[in-house]
């Protein structure tokens, strides 16, 4: 058995037993889900994380599962150290957490190997989801490893690549004329008349812990310490709020010293409600319409604004967003210096980077990782212009009459 113990409401502190629920019936507010720390603590230590599994599994203890986990192998990616990329931005210890490296090509694996164990456990036999697209695939690869039904519901402008990538696992694709947020309602009414496991609605608190596995992979991979800036994609912001709790709870188990991490979002300016806030000094989030390439961080009305501006401001972070123009520049920056191919939410992250570099924010000392969350392969159609190719006969002459290269 695992150490969770109930779900708690994030604003009111109201318990409730852990069960599919998302909401506090009170106060509205979601819920988080807590642990018994004290007897967590007895169990667990960096030599027995050390002799785990080579995947998120490996800090189980941490994570609220009862039962035999759905793994298709998520999580203990790579952390780089980034030096060209480092020697461009003019930062000495810049490091790459790619985790583009997962199954299904995203970090939404490790929320999802989670949710669908928890599914399992209440005993769902179909779980269904609102996605941007990346979370589509992981759902839908998940269920189809433990045979459950799935029914993915995504914008119907989402990228061909990802409809493809998503379509293979042969879930019910339902594609939405409207916005992710059009999405989202809809599903929040479906799951009021389905008896399903929603991944992101009623299955929620579970699904948000999964992400906690990034900040513990990136503290043991530094060998147990916390970085002291990273720089984070947000759409809901709740990734960017479960990499704090991560890192905030392996400091209280003692596993870590105390943490000064300073937390930076980003977003695409085409779609950023949290940086809008944050720059106002404002703790409302107000929704925007999106419009951004970066589709698969394009949620106009993010559900955890509020908690993930008040992650950027106790940790002394901020939150920047980057126009189109330069997310693309940012992925042509991180492949050609450092070998990764991201989709546009990496291009966001190592724009906004540079940007906070630039600005004096990040320094060049600092121990900074910036946290890659998807693989380009999916969505190419956004790099369309940067093919430039010459096609020659298949000749050495011809070889040498375009390119001059001469023996
Ligand atoms: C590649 C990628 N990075 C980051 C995020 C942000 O996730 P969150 O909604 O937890 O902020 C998403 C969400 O879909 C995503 O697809
Ligand atoms: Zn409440």
């Amino acid at each position: 058995m695992g150490y969770a113990i109930a779900l708690r409401c994030r604003k009111c502190g109201r318990e409730y037993p852990l069960e599919p629920r998302n909401l506090c019936d009170f106060c509205l507010s979601p819920l988080e889900v807590n642990y018994d720390y004290k007897s967590m603590a007895k169990a667990v230590s960096r030599e027995k994380f050390a002799g785990g599994p080579q995947s998120m599994w490996r800090y189980r203890e941490l994570l609220p599962v009862d039962s035999e986990v759905v793994d298709i192998g998520t999580g203990f990616t790579p952390l780089v150290k980034a030096d060209n990329l480092g020697q461009k931005l003019g930062l000495e210890r810049l490091y790459i957490k790619n985790d583009c490296l997962n199954p299904t090509y995203s970090f939404k694996d490790r929320v999802v190997s989670v949710a669908i164990t928890k599914a399992r456990e209440f005993g769902f036999d179909t779980v269904a989801c609102a996605s941007t697209g990346n979370l589509a695939a992981s759902v839908a690869a998940h269920a189809a490893k433990v045979n459950m039904n799935a029914y993915v519901f995504v914008p119907s402008n989402m990228e061909p690549g990802k409809l493809a990538g998503t379509a293979i696992y042969n879930p019910v694709l339902v594609t939405v004329d409207g916005s992710y947020d059009d999405v989202n309602r809809l599903c929040g009414k479906l799951a009021a008349r389905y008896n399903w496991g929603f991944i992101n609605i009623n299955l929620r608190p579970y699904y948000a812990e999964g992400s906690k596995t990034l900040a513990y992979e990136v503290a043991e991979q530094s060998g147990w310490c916390a970085p002291d800036c990273v720089v984070v994609p947000a759409a809901s912001g709740l990734l960017f709020t479960r990499i704090w709790k991560g890192l905030d709870e392996l400091a209280m188990l003692g596993l870590i010293e105390p943490v000064n991490t300073h937390m930076y979002l980003s977003q695409a300016a085409g779609c950023s409600p949290i940086v809008n806030a944050f720059a106002a000094g404002s703790i409302h989030v107000h929704p925007v319409e999106p419009d951004t390439i970066a589709k698969s961080i394009a949620i106009g009305n993010p559900a955890d604004g509020y908690y993930a501006l008040r992650v950027a401001r106790q940790s002394g972070g901020g939150a920047s967003a980057v126009t189109d123009e330069e997310a693309v520049a940012g992925m042509r920056l991180l492949a050609e210096t450092e070998g990764i191919f991201a989709e546009a939410a990496g291009g966001v992250v190592i724009a906004a980077l540079k940007k906070l570099v630039a600005s004096g924010l990040i320094k060049k000392s600092e121990l900074t990782v910036a946290f890659i969350t998807g693989a380009g392969s999916k969505t190419q159609e956004i790099l369309s212009d940067i093919v430039q190719t010459s096609t020659i006969k298949p000749t050495p002459e011809s070889f040498e009459e375009v390119f001059g290269v001469s023996v």
